[in-house]
């Protein structure tokens, strides 16, 4: 069963993960989707800055926790956001282990990866019900923020930059929601079933598979090879 999401959209806000991270440890929300505009103190993993001015796509969204393993609502806002990028717009665009979008171009023979996107998941323990998650989007779309250049090693890219065209934002923040809504309520009802059929569409969006990886921790690098 579809479980319903309550829905927010703010101009401005510092960040949409810190806003309604707060709001869900409060028991204001617990289903939700915040999107803005723009962020004026939007965060990145390992504690960086994700520059967030007018034109890009800046969502999180909240739920209960319904299964042991939280990456699973993780890795749903990447494969929902892959799935609908890859159908709307290129299939040059791909899911990066862990929580990057990437753009992958064949020039001259060789392999250029540019970031379109990334997540950041938050897990909240402090509610006054259920744990929950919190995890949000940010894309570039019709802008290309300055900074967080060549973060994780690749530089960033923008919708924009590939169809040389603006695209409106809040279609596609819709059919996110939608998406993301969809796959987290059927982890909720049905958590076995769902959990494989996430592993599946994942194999499908992935850029990682088979290829040599590096998890970069606070307490350094490891390297393997991504099954
Ligand atoms: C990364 O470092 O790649 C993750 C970036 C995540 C940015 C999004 S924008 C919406 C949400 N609010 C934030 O402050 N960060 C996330």
């Amino acid at each position: 069963m579809k479980q319903s999401y309550e829905y927010f959209f703010v101009e401005e806000i510092d960040s949409t993960n810190r806003f309604l991270r707060d709001m869900v440890r409060k028991g204001d929300v617990s289903r939700a989707a915040v999107w803005a505009s723009r962020q004026s103190a939007g965060r990145g993993r390992l504690g960086r800055e994700w520059i967030s001015p007018k034109g890009g796509i800046y969502l999180s969204l909240s739920s209960p926790m319904k299964v042991e393993c939280p990456h699973y609502y993780t890795a749903a806002l990447g494969i929902a956001a892959a799935e609908v990028l890859r159908e709307e717009y290129s299939d040059d665009i791909f899911l990066k282990w862990p929580n990057d979008l990437i753009v992958v171009k064949k020039q001259s023979g060789a392999i250029h990866e540019a970031k379109l996107a990334g997540i950041l998941a938050e897990y909240i323990a402090d509610t006054p019900t259920e744990h929950h998650v919190v995890i949000g989007i940010g894309i570039n779309v019709n802008t290309l923020p300055s900074l967080d250049a060549n973060i994780g090693g690749f530089p960033p890219i923008s919708l924009n930059t590939m169809r040389k065209q603006e695209t409106p934002l809040e279609p596609l923040v819709k059919t996110l929601i939608e998406r993301v809504s969809g796959i987290w309520s059927e982890l909720e009802c049905n958590p076995s079933r769902t959990m494989l059929d996430v592993v599946e569409r994942w194999k499908k969006v992935t850029y990682t598979l088979g290829k040599i990886v590096q998890i970069q921790r606070r307490g350094g690098v490891v390297e393997g090879v991504a099954k």
